[in-house]
C-alpha cells in the first residue's frame, strides 16, 4: 500500500450526478483487485483534510490509468469533479480486501444498487465468463454503466422501485423471482446501500448461494488506525453473537455469512 500524488488524466459526466475521472496511479494499478479502493486526498483546505475512500472502478496495470466514478454528494465529490487534467491528488491504496475472483467453473452473479455497479464493474472485466448484472435504483435515469456490462457480455437484469425500468421493486426480490437462472458453481457478490446488503445476504443463504459483500462504511483514516469504519460481524465465541470488525481493514469485502444481520 502506497501513497503517491497521482495526474489527473481525464475527467467528465458520466451521467446525472455521476462523474468518471482517470487518474494516473500505477503504484495502484499494478497491485489493484477487485473489490478494493483507494484512499483519495482531495485537497487541502480543512474541510477536505480527511481522504475519501472510493471503489476501484478499473485499473490497467499496462498503462497505470486508474479509473474511479463517483457521485456528488458533498464537498468532497464536489471538489473532486471540478478536477481538470493536469491537476493532482495524493491517491493511497490499494486497500482492504478483494472479491474470490470466479474461474471457468463459477457462474458470477453481481447484485448492485447505486454506486455499486462502478465498484463491480472491475470484477466484471476480469472474470473469465460474463454472468448476471441484477442492478436496483429507484428509478430507471439513476442507472449507471449498463452498457459497459452489456459489451461485456453479461445478462443485465433492472429492478426499480417505481418500476420505470423491469422488475417492480427491490433487487433481491427480483432475484428471488429468477431462482432458476442460478446454475451449480453461482458466486454472488453485492455492493450497494447497506440495507440492500443485508436483504443479500439473507436472500443468497435462503436460496443456498454463496456470497460475498462489500460493506462499505463513513471511512477515517483507511488503515485500520480509528475505528470510525466498523461494523458487525458473527463471532460465535462472543456472549453475544457479534464483534465490531474494521471494515476497511478486514474488509471491505466480506463472505456474506460473516455479515452479522441482526
Ligand atoms: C470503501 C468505499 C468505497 C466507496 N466507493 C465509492 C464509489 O466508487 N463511488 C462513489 O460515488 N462513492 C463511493 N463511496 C462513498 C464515498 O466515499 C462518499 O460518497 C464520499 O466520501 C462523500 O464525500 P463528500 O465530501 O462529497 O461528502 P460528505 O460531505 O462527506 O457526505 C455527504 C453525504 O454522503 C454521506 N456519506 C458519505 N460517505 C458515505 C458512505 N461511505 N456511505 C454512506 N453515506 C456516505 C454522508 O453521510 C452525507 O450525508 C465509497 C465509500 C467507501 C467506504
Ligand atoms: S477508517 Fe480508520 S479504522 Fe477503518
Amino acid at each position: 500500500m502506497n501513497d503517491f500524488p497521482c495526474t489527473v488524466l481525464r475527467c467528465g459526466i458520466l451521467h446525472g450526478a455521476y462523474h468518471r475521472i482517470v487518474f494516473h496511479a500505477p503504484h495502484v494499478t499494478t497491485e489493484a483487485k477487485p473489490g478494493q479502493f483507494v484512499h483519495v486526498r482531495i485537497g487541502e483546505a480543512l474541510d477536505h483534510i480527511l481522504r475519501r475512500p472510493f471503489s476501484i472502478c478499473d485499473a490497467d496495470a499496462a498503462t497505470g490509468e486508474l479509473t474511479l466514478v463517483f457521485k456528488v454528494v458533498g464537498a468532497g465529490t464536489e471538489r473532486l469533479a471540478q478536477m481538470k487534467p493536469g491537476d493532482s491528488c495524493c491517491i493511497l491504496g490499494p486497500l482492504g480486501t478483494s472479491y474470490t475472483m470466479p474461474d471457468e467453473n463459477m457462474f458470477p452473479v453481481i447484485a448492485a444498487g447505486g454506486y455499486g455497479s462502478a465498484s463491480t464493474l472491475f470484477l466484471a472485466k476480469k472474470s473469465p465468463r460474463p454472468g448476471i448484472l441484477f442492478l436496483g435504483a429507484r428509478t430507471e435515469s439513476d442507472f449507471i454503466l449498463i452498457d459497459e456490462y452489456k459489451a461485456l457480455g453479461w445478462r443485465v437484469e433492472t429492478a426499480t422501485n417505481d418500476g420505470s425500468s423491469g422488475f417492480k421493486g427491490v433487487v433481491t426480490e427480483l432475484m428471488e423471482t429468477k431462482k432458476d437462472a442460478f446454475p451449480a458453481g453461482t458466486m454472488v457478490y453485492g455492493c450497494g446501500p447497506a440495507p440492500m446488503l443485508y436483504a443479500l445476504a439473507k436472500t443468497t443463504a435462503k436460496l443456498g448461494l454463496k456470497c460475498e459483500v462489500s460493506m462499505d462504511q463513513r471511512m477515517g483514516c483507511g488503515v485500520g488506525a480509528c475505528f470510525a469504519c466498523v461494523i458487525k460481524v458473527v463471532d460465535k465465541s462472543s456472549p453475544d453473537g457479534w464483534r465490531y470488525s474494521r471494515s476497511c481493514k478486514e474488509g471491505v469485502v466480506y463472505p456474506a455469512e460473516e455479515v452479522y444481520c441482526g
